[in-house]
This record gives structure tokens, sequence and C-alpha cells, in this order.
């Protein structure tokens, strides 16, 4: 075991690809974090179960979301690669903090909050309730000192925070308390065709989600009839021109050049010649992570095998972490 210190992080298989508000709020981030710690990223297929889905397309999509991991830059070797549901110490440990976790606290979550209050409590399952509870297991029981997310997870890690420090103040120093790892600039990837939301699974409009496993030629599509803004300029004003200032944090995270200066090339040009400079970005390094997905999926014997391994690493640390606790809360091993 390494004593570095160590990421976590896991994305939710609940569409056939990952979008790529996924992809820059948090999947290119955790390639670069693999050599300073030690890494675990997961696919959350459990909480996937949140929302009714067909046995078969769930299986499909967890292992798409594995191989678009692995596409991206996650390396088995370094880190460890697994499927939640392969590591049964997430929901043993859900149930200790479950058990820590107040009713109104967990109440105020703003997911189910939102689900609730737009389609009645009947629209939701508890499943949905726990959702954040089961997301603190996943972290604690790594001891995760960094979680790469994007901005809508925030409320997420306070709760983790809290929860971890709640049990630490009344058994005994257990748990690290994780910081989140956002990087503002792409924290919270816009949709396309109402950049005043974030681009989301559960988009109104499907031409609003990029997604990484689409046709390319359909993508730049999607890229070229984004909603602008009344007027011509292009300059970078989230309030008074979203769809803009979306744009150019895609071509600045697409291009690595800072928007400034993006600002100050397409001075006199017009939004179409953004559009295009953002298509062709994006394509240019979404079309290879593309062609190396499926790949992966291709060598399907080969991506299951990498998933048991990184189970098993991840499971050395995890049962560890659930002798502690239960022992801590006053379970009687077995003998
Ligand atoms: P999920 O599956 O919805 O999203 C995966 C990651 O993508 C980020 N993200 C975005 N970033 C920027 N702009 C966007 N428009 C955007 N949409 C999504 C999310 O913040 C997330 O980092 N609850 C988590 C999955 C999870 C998890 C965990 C994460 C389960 N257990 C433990 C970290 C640690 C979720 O639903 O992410």
């Amino acid at each position: 075991m390494s004593d570095k210190p160590r990421v976590l992080s896991l994305a939710q298989p609940t569409a056939d690809s990952l979008h790529i508000g996924n992809y820059l709020g948090a999947l290119r981030q955790w390639p670069g974090l693999q050599d300073q710690y030690e890494a675990f990223y997961g696919v959350a297929d459990l909480h996937a179960l949140t929302v009714e889905v067909e046995p078969a397309v769930l299986r499909k999509r967890s292992l798409a979301s594995a191989a678009q991991l692995i596409a991206a830059g996650v390396d088995p070797e370094r880190s460890a690669v697994f499927l939640q549901s392969h590591v049964p110490e997430h929901t043993q440990l859900m149930w200790v903090l479950t058990c820590l976790t107040g009713f109104g606290h967990a109440s105020r979550m703003t997911q189910f909050k939102d689900k609730t209050s737009k389609h009645g409590v009947d629209a939701a399952n508890v499943g949905l309730f726990n959702y954040p509870i089961l997301m603190a297991a996943d972290i604690l029981l790594y001891n995760a000192d960094r979680v790469p997310v994007g901005e809508d997870q925030r409320q997420h890690l306070e709760l983790t925070r809290d929860l971890a420090h709640r049990f630490n103040t009344r058994y005994s120093p257990t748990f690290t308390l994780p910081e989140p790892h956002i990087v503002k600039s792409v924290g919270k990837i816009k949709d396309l065709q109402d950049p005043t939301v974030k681009m989301s699974k559960s988009s109104s409009s499907p031409n609003g989600v990029v997604d990484l496993l689409d046709d390319p030629k359909l993508n730049a599509k999607k890229f070229r009839s984004a909603v602008t803004d009344s007027g011509r300029d292009i300059t970078f004003d989230e309030v008074n021109k979203p769809g803009v200032a979306n744009l150019l944090t895609l071509l600045a995270a697409f291009t690595g050049r800072p928007v400034e200066t993006l600002v100050e090339e397409f001075g006199g040009k017009g939004y179409g010649d953004l559009k295009g400079a953002v298509a062709d970005a994006a394509g240019a390094e979404i079309t290879p992570f593309r062609e190396r997905t499926l790949e992966l999926l291709g060598e399907k014997t080969e991506l299951e095998a990498i998933l048991a391994a990184g189970a098993e690493k991840a499971r050395a640390v995890a049962s560890r972490t659930v002798a502690k606790v239960y022992r801590k809360v006053g379970l009687v091993p077995r003998g």
C-alpha cells in the first residue's frame, strides 16, 4: 500500500455515453492526479439504479463508462478502476452513515429536492433520497483526500465532510475530510441550447448535450447550431452573453488557450466563426477518444479483467475501513 495521499472519483452510467460536461468538468482532470496520488476511479453503477433502467442497458452503459475512463487516460496499472457494485463495502459503510444522517439534512439535498418539487415525492424512490449518503460512503471508504468533480457535486462533498466529522467526534478519528477538486473555468459547462443551465444527461433538448461517443459529424453540427445571444460582439460575459461565454469556455478548454487571447483573436469575427472553431477543437480531441473507447469495448474480456483487478485493489482498502468502522460502532466481529 502506498503512503501517497488519495484521490477518488466516480461517474454514473446513466446514459449511453458521457458528455463533454462530464469530460471537461471531471474526467479530464483524473489522469493528471495519478502520479501524485494513489487513485481510485470508478463507475457508480449502484447510483444508476435510482432511475429505472433496463438491466441489459445498465450493463452496457457500465462497461462503456469504464472504457471511457480508460480512454480519457486513467491507467489501470496505476489507478484502481472499478465498478462500485464489485466492492460490496460501499453499501456496508453506507448503512452506518445512513444512521448518522439527519432526515432533515438529507431532505435538503438539492437533487432530491429538485426532483420532488417538480414531480412530487412519488416520482422519487428512497434510493434517490439516500444517494448522497452512498456517495459519502464511496469517498470515505478510501479516506480520499481529494475528489475531482464538477460544481454540481459540491453540496454532496459538504455532506461527506459533515458525516466524516460527525463519525470522528462521536467515535474516534477515523475519516479524512475530503477536499473537492473543482476547476472553476470548467466546473459548470452549460447546455448548448439553453446556456443558462448546466449540460446534463436529463436535458430537455438532445441538441444541447454533446455525447463523447456520438458520431463526430453529429457533434460538429450541435456545436454549429449552439444558441448564441443577441448582438454580434464576442466578449466573455456570463450574465448577459451566456451562450458566447460557454463557447469561449469550451474553446479555451479544448485548445488550452486563455479566454482573453481568444476574445482578442475573434475581435471582428462572427458567431459562426467561433462555433466552427469550437467544433474543430472539440472534434480533434474527442474523435481519438471515441475511437479508443470503441476499441476497448471491442476487447470485452480484457476490460472485464481490468475491472476485476481494480475491484481487488479497491477492496483491499475498503474492507479494512469497514472492519474498523463496524468495530468502532459496536458491532461484534465475526469470530
Ligand atoms: P455524474 O455521473 O452526474 O457526473 C460525473 C462527473 O461529471 C461532472 N459534471 C459536470 N461538470 C461540469 N459541467 C457539467 N455540465 C457537468 N455535468 C456533470 C459531475 O460533477 C461529476 O464529477 N454523484 C456523482 C457520481 C458519484 C461520485 C461519487 C463522484 C458517485 N459517487 C464519489 C465523486 C465521488 C454524479 O452523479 O456524477
